[in-house]
């Protein structure tokens, strides 16, 4: 399963004149964006699903304000390097070959080392200068992602990405992914989880309403409802970096339980991009995982994989995967139309509060010097 939404297509709500690609600028270019925090929080952030990455491929990204050429070297180490050769300033990886350990520029064949960026070879020249460098990024490949570490001040990694040992040892398999683009401050994302008073508004209306949320409200679909129950917590230190979920989801038909979609649900909130959602439901065990990749200051591409153990049908994982798409679905209608609330008004109770605390537990990943969108471009077409 492969579902896709670019920005434009979900999300908006659509007038009968403009097409949703027009009503999608017209939102973005007149919203108040709010007096948001940094745009890109320091930590680990996908690049790009590790199959998605071929020994000897080049693949050009960008995020966080970075250009980079990433490749798979012949050893099947992957690189991450800033992307602009020091010579004349080609893309590497547009038209870039991978030799040994190395990326060769297309435009005159200086040769960059993955593990440091270095150049160590110019075919017309005996002597390198010291400066023919390229920055080279920290990488971890694991649990079917490459990812890569990011700091505004520029600190080696303090965390690492725990491994999940039954997708590293392959007990579970891979049922497919979900990418969507969201118009929103990366915060509001992981936000969501501990906004537990969201869960049963957004969340409470069944599947079938759809995720439009002009219309999920309708009487007609009120027989089925789901109901969520969830607590959230920062880890203690030396985890800080980490948070965790529990959610329980059951659904109600005409106001009687229906068991088969039971679903309890333990997530980790791995750094400011990253959640690891593993599941319990009638036909074995799971995982979402749920990475978040700033594509611009106020652009996500969130993608969502999903692996399950052998004994849950593919079509169910399916099914989930789907599940999971409609949800995330209503909830970028509310990001891609709202601003950063800077100051809430909060009332006083525990789920109120539950959010100040995810707003001070997200404010560890900004750092001094973490860029922050200092102005509006003239136009925000895409
Ligand atoms: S621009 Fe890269 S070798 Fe000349
Ligand atoms: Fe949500």
């Amino acid at each position: 399963m492969d579902r896709t939404r670019v920005l434009g297509t979900t999300g908006y709500v659509p007038d009968g004149v403009l097409s949703m690609k027009e009503i999608a600028n017209g939102v973005r270019r007149r919203r108040r964006v709010g007096d948001i925090p940094p745009v890109y929080p320091n930590g680990w952030f996908g690049l790009i699903e590790s199959h998605k990455l071929a020994i000897r491929q080049t693949v050009p990204i960008s995020i966080l304000g970075l250009n980079l050429a990433l490749f798979r070297d012949e050893k099947g180490n992957a690189h991450a390097l800033n992307a602009y050769c020091p010579h004349l300033g080609a893309h590497l990886a547009v038209g870039g070959r991978v030799l040994g350990n190395c990326i060769e520029c297309p435009f005159h064949g200086w040769r960059f080392r993955g593990d440091d960026g270095k150049c160590v070879y110019i075919p017309y020249a005996d002597k390198i200068p010291d400066v023919a460098q390229v920055k080279s990024w920290p990488i971890q490949d694991v649990n079917g992602w490459i990812y890569l570490w990011y700091h505004a001040e520029g600190l080696e990694p303090t965390w690492v990405i725990p491994e999940i040992e039954d997708i590293v040892k392959g007990n579970w398999t891979y049922k497919g992914r979900t990418e969507h683009h969201v118009n929103a401050h990366i915060e509001e994302i992981p936000l969501n989880g501990a906004d537990v008073i969201h869960l049963n508004q957004v969340h409470g209306p069944g599947l079938v309403a759809g995720v439009d949320l002009r219309h999920m409200y309708a009487r007609f679909w009120e027989f089925i409802k789901h109901i969520w129950t969830a607590t959230w917590e920062p880890y203690p230190p030396p985890d800080g970096h980490l948070a965790s979920i529990t959610l329980k989801h059951c659904l109600n038909l005409c106001g009687v339980p229906f068991k088969m979609l039971n679903l309890d649900v333990f997530a980790r909130q791995i750094g400011p991009a990253i959640v690891y959602l593993e599941f319990r439901s009638i036909f074995g065990k799971g995982i979402y995982i749920q990475s978040v990749i700033p594509t611009e200051p106020m652009v996500q591409k969130v993608v969502h994989n999903i692996y399950v153990s052998k004994s849950v049908p593919t079509l169910f994982a399916k099914f989930l995967l789907l599940a999971e798409a409609i949800q995330f679905e209503r909830d970028i209608m509310i990001w891609n139309n709202k601003q950063y609330q800077h100051k809430p008004v909060f009332v006083k109770s525990k789920e109120d509060s539950l959010m100040m605390r995810h707003r001070r537990w997200f404010s560890q990943f900004y750092s001094e010097n973490s860029p922050r969108m200092t102005f509006q471009k003239e136009s925000l077409d895409w």
